[in-house]
């Protein structure tokens, strides 16, 4: 019997930009950030987006709008839309009658560089808790072919993200594979929501006036939709 590939956690946004520099070539990158960008780009794949262009700064994504002129422009800084954006990065903004068919250009101050640092791996999967179930499915059905999986948390600002590392440990858990990462994920208090609102990027949306955000990206496996980085480095699903 094959053993499970090793599995790496990047907790930082520091060791997660490390990764840029690597060779991923044998692994499997599952870019997290939970609140919000990784569960909102997996609804806006889910109401139909056709593809997500990500760019690293506003200026970059501006200008991309201007080669795509029919592209959505998306994202936020300080957890805000840009001027000027069509959309935030609130998942709730993104209804299948916004988005569908719609390509997205979207830019977030971690998320996007978590993605984009994963951008060498032999494959790269958005993972949120919206679609925990479809992420460990397709580990288990790649885990004979990659060396190495690779949980890229993408963090806030500089700092840790602890809704990012819980749902390393849920995916963890869920594949039954062993790490201490699982720990995190079983010794939780409460529910998912209350989870998620008491850490730091929780409580900064309960301030901007967004907790409903929070309660919309813990609901477990709302989705089998599952966003993959492509050879472009854009984001399909
Ligand atoms: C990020 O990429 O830093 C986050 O998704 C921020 C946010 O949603 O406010």
């Amino acid at each position: 019997m094959k053993s499970s590939p090793r599995l790496r956690v990047a907790w930082t946004p520091t060791q997660v930009a490390d990764l840029a520099t690597e060779d991923l070539s044998h692994s499997l990158c599952v870019a997290i950030d939970v609140l919000r960008a990784t569960s909102t780009l997996t609804t806006a794949l889910a109401h139909g987006a056709s593809a997500i262009i990500p760019a690293a700064e506003l200026e970059e994504a501006r200008s991309l709008r201007a080669a795509h002129p029919a592209a959505l422009l998306c994202g936020e800084r300080h957890g805000l839309p840009p001027e000027g954006f069509d959309l935030g990065n609130s998942p709730r903004e993104f209804t299948r009658g916004r988005v569908a068919g719609r390509t997205i250009i979207h830019t977030t101050t971690n998320g996007t560089r978590a993605v984009r640092a994963c951008a060498g791996a032999a494959e790269t999967l958005l993972g949120c808790f919206l679609n925990l179930s479809a992420v460990a499915d397709r580990i288990r059905s790649r885990a004979a072919d990659v060396g190495c999986v690779v949980l890229a948390c993408a963090g806030t600002f500089e700092d840790f993200s602890m809704e990012d590392a819980l749902f390393a440990g849920a995916l963890v858990a869920h594949l039954g594979w062993q790490h201490p990462i699982r720990s995190l994920w079983s010794s939780r208090i409460g529910t998912l929501e209350n989870a998620l609102a008491r850490t730091r990027n929780g409580r900064r949306l309960k301030e901007l006036g967004l907790a409903e955000d929070v309660a919309f990206c813990a609901r477990i496996d709302s989705t089998p939709t599952l966003g993959s980085v492509d050879r472009n480095g854009w984001i399909v699903g």
